[in-house]
Order: C-alpha cells, then structure tokens, then sequence
C-alpha cells in the first residue's frame, strides 16, 4: 500500500505545511539502483589509525576524506571505535562524529564499527556503551539518514571480509529500512563475487505474495536460481513469482513432514543442488489469550515454528551429507512481535521468539558445517497484511519509527539477499532487524 502522506509532504506546500505544525518530515529512502554510487557523497573516517577502513571504503568505490569541498555533504561517516577499553575513551571519536552531522547528506549513513563487548569490567562497559550510544544516535537524525553500529568479535580484523561486506551493505541503499541496529561479525566470510549468489540455488517458502515474493526476485537479481515454494492455494501467485525470476515452482505446504526432503529433491532434480533455504511462509491468528482457541494457536505454531524447525533438522542431515552445497545458508523471518511483544499476538510472539532461538541454537552446527544461519526481524513493512491494519493504528505503526515510514518488502528481501551472500560468511547466528528503529524493543 502506498504512503500517500510521503508523497503529500514531498511537494513543496506539503513540506512547507508539515513544517510549520511540527509534524513528521520522512523521505522517500534512497534504495538499491543498478549503477548507482555507494554512497551519497564523500565518506569520512574517524579513526585513531584511518588507513585499514579507507582502503576498504575506496576498494568499495568511494571517496574517502577528511574534508568537504564547499556545498558538499558527506555521504557517510565511519567510526572506528574498536580500540576503546573505557567508557571515557569514547569522549574525543564520538564528538568528532557529533560535529560532523550537520554536513550529513539526506539518506547519508553513519556506522560505527566496534568489538563485541568481553575483556576486563572497564572494557566490557565501553563497548556496551557503544550500543546505548548507537541507538540513542540513530533517534536523532533525520531526513532518511541512519545509525547502525558493525561488532566484530576480538580475534576478526577490522578489514576482514565480513566486516567489509557489512559496511558496504549499511552504506548502501540495500540497507535503507535498516536503522538503530548492529550486525555483529564472529567471522571471516569469503570473497565476493561480482553478482554474488551467481551458481547458487534458493529455496523461499511463502513466495507466492508480499515479502516471499520480493526475496524471491532480489536473490534471482543476485544471481541465484530460485525454488518458489507456497501452499497449493496460492498457484496463481506462485506461478508468476517463479515466472517473474525464472524459477521453479513447487506447491507445498511447509507443515507436510517430509517437505524439506521434497524441497531438496525439487531443486536437485531441476536446479542440480540446493545452497540456501529461507522460512519466509507465516501466518497470523491474532486473538486475546483469554480468547484463544486451540485451533488458532496450534495452526500459527506449525507452520511459524515447527515447520521449520522440522525442515531444518532435515537440513542439517542433508547438509552433513554433503548434499547442500559448500556453504549451506538458512534464514528465517522473525519479527519485532517477537522481541517485544505484541498485544494480541502470543502465539506469534512466542512462534517468532522460537525462530530467534532456533538460530542462535544451530549456529555452531552450521559453523561445522562451513556455512551459516540467521534471522531477520522486520518491523512495520508495507504488505497486504498490513494493508489490514486499521487507518490510524496503520498510521501511528509508520510514523513512530525513527524513519518515520513503513519499510517495503524489497528492504526485507536486501536484508536477506547480503545475509546469504559470500561476504556475510562471518555473521552466525544473528538477528538483524528490519525495522527502521521503530519504538518497540531493542
Ligand atoms: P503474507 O501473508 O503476505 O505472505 C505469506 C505467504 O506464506 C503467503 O503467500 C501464504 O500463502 C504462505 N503460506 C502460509 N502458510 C503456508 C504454508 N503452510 N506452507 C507454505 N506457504 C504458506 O505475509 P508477509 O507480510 O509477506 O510476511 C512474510 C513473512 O514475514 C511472514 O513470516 C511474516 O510473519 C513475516 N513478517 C511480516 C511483517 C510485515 O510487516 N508484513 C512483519 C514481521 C514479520
């Protein structure tokens, strides 16, 4: 559904009015086009050592530098705060920083790079502080521009693939929806070919509509061959997703016990193997609990949790077999419901938390293994499913994010697409949350 108010407000007496009674300014976010720069304008490093995150910015296509021209903004601002080991020592980078967000272009980035908190009490309170920083920071900018912070695990240097591949990611405008968050590296991650998922082949269940079917046409624009899976029902929207990306279509409800044996024979039989698996399929049955029937809960839990809890057992058979690829990806979609809560929803709530737990749980597998398992939470996103919302609760869910808007399905599918990549080998077991900071949780 279209956000007739960021169109209203876009021209110039909409602007001029929004202004004037203090109301909610977003902008139309600057998203991923063919050919188009990184980044905004030119990206500046604030450092103690700036070679090492320069280099990689320049490698990336950008300009890297420490002053502007006149006129000029700054695309980015990156912020290596990886040497801190007192929460005092955060003083002389963070208001370097400060004093350059005036010059910060609209839909422009700032991204902190940091270590996951461990070592001694000072240091473990200093790069925690980093998060409380980050996330307040992200709350203060406006006009499409984000905060995210990169944790990198001590012992992964800071020009490590998986960082590198981070960066790029949160500059760019495959990150827009992606605001207040931290994608945290435990890993090295593997070079990056140019279209990244080229020779892989995708399983996204769920794909006939909404969010399923935007995965499903990002990765096939990365290169990916894609297996569009949804119940029966939904031939028509199958059809055309797979239609649309050149797929497969295979209609399947993922509640069947031997659904991810007929995925992988599927995609082995016309595709020659099978790399990456995304548990995009849910469904919602909101009730009160005082209102709930056995029915509404036990339907949500088997298709949001145990479907792919059971499938992903699976998985991991086929995968220890050698059957699922050099590198085997699985991604979930989670939700911010199941972070903090939502009235209305416990058993959504509790199916969403599961996933997130599900992913922490399997990670050191997938790490035998040699590849990875992750989740991603979206916040408010522009679907039919939200289209169902009523006017004002719709219009209070978009407007109390940090962006200000709803996200569109394309910025869950990004998210995913760069999760699955090459270069994310080093994020394991992950959430990463698609949700423009709204006001909920974390
Ligand atoms: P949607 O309702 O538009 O699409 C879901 C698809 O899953 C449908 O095509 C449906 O037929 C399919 N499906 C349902 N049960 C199935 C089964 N048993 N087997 C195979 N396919 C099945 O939903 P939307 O909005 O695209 O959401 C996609 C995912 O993202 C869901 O897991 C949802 O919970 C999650 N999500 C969505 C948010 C939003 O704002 N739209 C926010 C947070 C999470």
């Amino acid at each position: 559904m279209a956000d007739k108010y960021i169109d209203f407000i876009s021209g110039g007496f909409g602007k001029k009015l929004a202004k004037q009674l203090g109301l909610p300014q977003p902008v139309k976010l600057r998203r991923y086009e063919p050919n188009a720069p990184l980044v905004p304008g030119p990206v500046h490093v604030v450092s103690p050592d700036g070679a090492p995150l320069e280099t990689l910015i320049s490698a990336m296509g950008a300009t890297a530098k420490s002053t502007l021209r006149e006129g000029e903004k700054w695309g980015a601002v990156v912020v290596d705060l990886t040497g801190i080991a007192h929460p005092r020592d955060l003083s002389e980078l963070v208001l370097a920083l400060g004093g350059t967000l005036r010059g910060l272009a609209t839909c422009g980035r700032i991204v902190t790079i940091s270590r996951t908190p461990a070592g001694d009490v000072n240091q473990q309170a200093a790069r925690a502080a980093v998060e409380g920083f980050l996330r307040s920071l992200a709350k203060e900018l406006r006009a499409g521009a984000t905060a995210n912070g990169i944790m990198i695990a001590d012992g992964v240097a800071i020009d490590s693939i998986s960082v590198a591949g981070a960066l790029k990611f949160l500059l760019s405008g495959r990150s827009a929806f992606v605001d207040g968050q931290f994608i945290r590296v435990s890993g090295e991650g593997s070079a990056d070919p140019g279209r990244s998922l080229e020779g892989k082949v995708a399983a996204v269940t769920g794909a006939a509509r909404g969010i399923g079917a935007e995965i499903a046409r990002v990765l096939a624009r990365e290169g990916a061959t894609v297996v569009a899976i949804d119940v029966p029902q939904a031939g028509e929207g199958l059809a055309k997703t797979a239609n649309a990306v050149r797929g497969t279509a295979l209609p399947l409800d993922v509640t069947a016990p031997d659904a991810a044996d007929q995925i992988y024979a599927h995609a082995s039989e016309r595709h020659g193997g099978l790399d990456i698996v995304i548990h995009n399929a849910g469904i919602l049955r909101d009730k009160l609990l005082a209102n709930m029937k056995p029915d509404k809960w036990d339907d949500l839990i088997a298709v949001n949790i145990t479907a792919p809890l059971t499938m992903n057992e699976r998985f991991v058979e086929l995968a220890r077999e050698g059957k699922l690829g050099e590198s085997p990806r699985f991604i979930s979609l989670a939700s911010t419901s199941g972070i903090a809560g939502n009235r209305g929803q416990t058993n959504y709530g509790a199916a969403k938390a599961g996933l997130i737990g599900m992913t922490e749980a399997l990670a050191p597998t997938l790490a035998e293994i040699g590849g990875t398992v992750n989740a991603v939470a979206p916040g408010f996103i522009e679907t039919d499913m939200t289209a169902s919302i009523p006017t004002v609760s719709r219009q209070i869910f978009r407007r109390t994010s940090s962006l200000q808007q709803g996200g569109l399905p394309v910025d869950v599918a990004e998210t995913i697409a760069f999760l699955v990549s090459p270069a994310a080998g080093g994020i394991n077991g992950t959430t990463v949350r698609v949700c423009g900071q709204n006001l909920v949780g974390r």
